[in-house]
């Protein structure tokens, strides 16, 4: 049996796609259902469905062989997990964004609100800039339009969130994208995987 942890939300849809192409049926998948297992038709596929942040967590302990999930979600967990296959859908950026002046016009202290708080940390750690990084868990763009921080640092996907709030991009951490995260140990031994690993990157 090798078990998935799929990331609920945005990336789902085109993962069960993509697995779909390398020959999985999965009609339970595509049920309306509040089960948090669920199996392929042949009953050799197990999925877990979680949030983003949590796929690394499955993947490292080895409870999923391996994960879908975004590059950005990696970066800030920090796992020892072998990422794998760069999936190119869910293509975004993790950015550095506020007002066009938010950078110069912050005091010493750069406040930061962000999902994000080990990548910010490294981020403007290596360029030595002291940051207050607020920890939020949605709706981030609300930070500096209300005052709550000078900055975000935020995924932009089409850029919509950013506009409608009167927020740029000031700065880009990193281009992300789904990937393909394995368990280290599984890779050298659950029968099949390598297999199907292969068949992904055929269809990417
Ligand atoms: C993400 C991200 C931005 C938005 C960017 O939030 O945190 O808010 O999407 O997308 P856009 O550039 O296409 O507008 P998400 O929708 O995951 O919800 P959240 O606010 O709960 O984090």
């Amino acid at each position: 049996m090798i078990t998935v942890a799929l990331a609920k939300g945005r990336l789902a849809t085109q993962s069960t796609e993509l697995l779909e192409k390398c020959g999985l049926k999965l009609d339970e998948l595509k049920t309306d259902t509040r089960k948090l297992v669920l199996f392929d038709n042949s009953g050799k596929y197990r999925f877990v469905f979680v949030k983003p942040s949590d796929v690394p967590t499955y993947v490292e302990r080895g409870v999923a062989d391996f994960g879908v999930v975004g590059k950005d979600t990696l970066l800030e967990a920090d796992k020892d997990i072998y990422e794998m296959i760069d999936l190119k859908f869910g293509a975004c950026r993790l950015c550095v964004c506020g007002y066009e002046s938010s950078l110069k016009n912050a005091g010493g202290i750069l406040r930061v609100g962000t999902k994000y708080e080990h990548v910010t940390k490294e981020y403007f750690g290596v360029r030595g800039k002291t940051v207050d990084i607020i920890k939020l868990n949605g709706s981030v763009e609300l930070a500096p339009v209300i005052g709550l921080s000078d900055v975000i640092v935020d995924i932009v996907e089409s850029g919509k969130t950013l506009e409608a709030n009167g927020l740029k991009v000031l700065e880009e951490v990193c281009k992300c994208s789904a990937r393909v995260a394995v368990n280290r140990v599984s890779l050298k031994t659950k029968k099949g995987l390598a297999e199907l690993l292969e068949k992904i990157k055929e269809n990417v």
